[in-house]
């Protein structure tokens, strides 16, 4: 009798130890915890334009608002901050991870770390490339080839039934990431059936307005003729705004502008005739993060793949949108 106790309590000390360290190495992804027991960690890219801040805002509410304990760490475009937060998230132990990678290579290695954890991942807003998608739960976000392509279609559509040359100049978002990429693949990919529409100099600025300024009055100085302005996002389109006023232009009528995101600066300038279109790219990600990340943690499956969904702005349709714009 005293065996079989014996043998009783040393299997429920098994049991036990196996269950607590299932939690400590990384939580499993925070199954059977509650919503306000999770803790999440958030590597964000950085500060760089208006649409991140509104991000970062979207983000921060919605795990208040849903009672998540939010570890949040601002990388400032640099991968080897965001790889640092991440590391440190999973030496805490965090439930899940969060991140919006600044460049598309280059993850492989942490995230295989954070697997080894068994702490899951979210992408949001940005994509990797990493061949294994088991590294990662779901991407959240936009599709920016659609946003390219977007852009391109509206160009085609102004100089349709023409064929005199139309002079692009492209400001390129941070080099090697996914919407720097996949917008200027998605816009040439538009304007080739045209070959009378040009990009004749292309150059990052970075995504924030300092860089699309000083892009802008180098091009206004080396290229003698621009007819159109795509810029990868809202902040460096009203760089290049400054940088043409500057040089004693109009937007919007000497040089057409396109921009990507519609955060409340674009929208304005759309409204007032200094930006010709924007492609929206919304930055309110977090409640499909709160979503995901308890579908997950009730146990259930949720799609490789998440697409935000979007619309267009013309001038009319800024001036329409204005006044309900949420940032
Ligand atoms: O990844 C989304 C892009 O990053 C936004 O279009 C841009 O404004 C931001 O910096």
């Amino acid at each position: 009798m005293r065996k079989t106790i014996g043998l009783f309590a040393a299997a429920t000390l098994v049991l036990t130890l196996s269950a607590c360290s299932g939690g400590a190495a990384g939580g499993g992804g925070g199954a059977h915890k509650s919503l306000d027991q999770l803790v999440v960690g958030f590597a964000q890219v950085g500060a760089e334009s208006g649409w991140r801040t509104a991000n970062t805002k979207d983000i921060q509410d919605s795990f208040k608002a849903a009672n998540i304990k939010l570890q949040f760490s601002d990388a400032q475009q640099k991968q080897e901050n965001q790889i640092k937060a991440i590391r440190s998230y999973i030496q805490q132990g965090v439930d899940y991870i969060a991140f919006s990678p600044v460049v598309q290579t280059g993850w492989d290695a942490v995230l295989n770390e954070a697997k080894a954890a068994n702490i899951p991942v979210i992408l949001t807003d940005r994509a990797v490339d990493s061949k294994d998608t088991s590294l990662y739960k779901t991407f959240l976000g936009s599709d920016f080839i659609a946003e390219g392509k977007k852009a391109g279609d509206w160009l085609v559509e102004q100089y349709k039934g023409s064929s005199d040359p139309v002079s692009v100049v492209q400001l390129e978002g941070t080099t090697g990431s996914a919407p720097a990429i996949d917008r200027g693949t998605g816009f040439a990919d538009a304007i080739k059936a045209n070959p009378n529409i040009k990009v004749v100099a292309s150059q990052t600025g970075d995504f924030t307005r300092a860089g699309g300024k000083q892009v802008m009055e180098a091009m206004l100085k080396s290229q003698p003729k621009i007819d159109v302005v795509y810029a990868h996002n809202d902040d460096m389109g009203l760089g290049a705004i400054e940088a043409i006023e500057a040089a004693g232009k109009v937007p919007g009528k000497d040089i057409k502008i396109i921009t990507v995101d519609g955060v409340k600066d674009g929208m304005t300038a759309l409204a007032n005739g200094k930006i010709n279109f924007i492609v929206e790219c919304s930055p309110l990600l977090g409640k499909q993060l709160i979503d995901t990340i308890t579908k997950l943690n009730n146990g259930e499956t949720v799609p490789q793949r998440i697409v935000t969904e979007e619309t267009t702005f013309t001038q009319d349709q800024a001036k329409e949108a204005l006044p309900n714009r949420k940032y």
